[in-house]
């Protein structure tokens, strides 16, 4: 079975997190990516947060799955030309340096088209063109600009960063899907194109209903969330919403059985309007069903926090997975709070892949995530992530055809 992206070979110019998990998606997918890293030094990441002296760290393992490594100078004389001869020989050049780090390298966008016209230039940027395109950006400054942190946390905190990556690895996936439909395109027009994604568009993206409600405050109070059954006014902006839902479903995150020493025995419960009735003779409320009080949801918009702190009570008597078991025959949206460590136990997840077991030389065994997305005629295999310059001769040898006395050259110039 071939996999959806043979053939395409990927220069994988990235570091750290958003531009390494674009490319190890495409490397899932079938691509052949040849991750260039400065000489003795590689991504930074292989140093950082270190659980194993003189390892790379799980930070670079889990991000750089099934590519190749190639050492590379490329502010060299020498190590420009084999650039070039990389440029000319791959389909797509993907890169998250600082704004303008490729230019200074001799590489903008002009100098690459000439060199391969069919070649896609694919960049995670921190900022779109703007007061702030010059800026470095990470993950939280990201979040925190594309108002995913102005709308998380609760009503009487500051503003918080959420766990989920989705100013890094949000808008790897971002430039994913422009790389692949870059590609789709120059079936067609036989050219290849720029391709950018700024951190902070991909986290406005993810925060869409978030700009929904800014839109629905003039005119009104955002009635589904809890502060308006708490008469608290509403400001100008949309507010953090604590565990409300987002959506038309109320939901709020509940005690379970076992919460006073568990800090992850908690269920995310959605009253969701067509199992009301359910919900009312699961928790011991059959009165609820027929009170004009709470029979209509929009009766019970203004007594939400009564109705989660009643609801509570009853997972409180229930472990988050008996809560489950009661919810589910009865199609009530509910759904545990499972922590690191449930999901790295969990065995479903290891049977479909999304988690996997990789075994790696120096480290030897340890978990990563797999591809989340599953084709079913290409099926990912996860392949541990390359020693640096593991792959540097193999692929000066075999994709630029260089003979042993050319690289022999290039290794005593130290641009290999
Ligand atoms: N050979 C020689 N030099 C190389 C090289 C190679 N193989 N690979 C990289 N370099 C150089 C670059 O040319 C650049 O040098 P320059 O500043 O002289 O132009 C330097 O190494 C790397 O620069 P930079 O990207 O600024 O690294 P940094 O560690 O200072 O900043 C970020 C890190 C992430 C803040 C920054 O890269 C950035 O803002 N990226 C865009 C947004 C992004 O992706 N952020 C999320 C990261 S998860």
């Amino acid at each position: 079975m071939t996999k959806a992206l043979e053939g395409v070979r990927i220069l994988d110019m990235t570091h750290v997190q958003s531009g390494p998990t674009c490319t190890q998606l495409l490397g899932w997918f079938g691509a052949d990516v040849i991750k260039v890293e400065r000489p003795g030094v590689g991504d930074a990441t292989r140093g950082q947060l270190r659980d194993i002296p003189d390892v790379d760290s799980l930070y670079f393992t889990m991000l750089n799955h099934n590519k190749r490594s190639i050492t590379l100078n490329t502010k060299s004389d020498r190590g420009r030309e084999i650039f070039t001869k990389l440029v000319k020989e791959c389909d797509v050049l993907v890169e998250n340096f600082a704004p303008g780090a490729l230019d200074r390298m001799g590489f903008p966008w002009e100098v690459i088209q000439e060199l391969n016209p069919r070649m896609i230039y694919a960049s995670v940027k921190g900022f779109g063109p703007g007061p702030y395109e010059d800026c470095k950006v990470y993950e939280n400054v990201a979040q925190c600009a594309g108002g995913a942190a102005s709308t998380t946390g609760f009503l009487d905190g500051p503003p918080l960063v959420t766990g989920a990556q989705i100013g890094d690895s949000g808008t790897g996936l971002h430039l994913a899907l422009g790389i692949v439909t870059a590609l789709f395109h120059r079936e067609k027009s036989g050219r290849g194109q720029r391709v950018m994604a700024a951190m902070q568009d991909g986290v406005i993206n993810l925060c869409r209903v978030k700009l929904r409600d800014q839109q629905r405050l003039e005119h009104g109070p955002l009635k589904e969330y809890s502060q308006y059954g708490q008469k608290i006014p509403f400001g100008k902006a949309t507010p953090r919403a604590g565990n409300d839902s987002g959506g038309g479903q109320p939901g709020w995150i509940l005690k379970c059985k076992g919460y006073e020493s568990d800090p992850d025995a908690y269920v995310y419960f959605i009253t969701q309007a067509p199992v009301w009735k359910n919900i009312c003779d699961v928790i011991g409320k059959p009165e609820w069903k027929e009170d004009p009080e709470y029979a209509t949801p929009d009766a019970r918009l203004d007594k939400l926090t009564h109705i989660f702190e009643t609801i509570e009570e009853w997972t409180k008597t229930k472990t988050k997975f008996e809560v489950m078991e009661h919810c589910n025959p009865l199609n009530i949206p509910v759904g545990p709070i499972l922590s690191m460590k449930e999901i790295a136990e969990e065995p479903s997840l290891r049977e479909t892949g999304t988690i996997v077991e990789v075994d790696h030389p120096k480290r030897g065994a340890y978990l990563t995530v797999g591809n989340p997305i599953k084709l079913s005629d290409s099926p990912a295999d996860v392949v541990r992530a390359p020693l640096l310059g593991e792959h540097t001769d193999e692929i000066l040898k075999d994709v630029l055809g260089l003979s042993e006395e050319e690289i022999e050259a290039a290794r005593s110039e130290s641009a290999v």
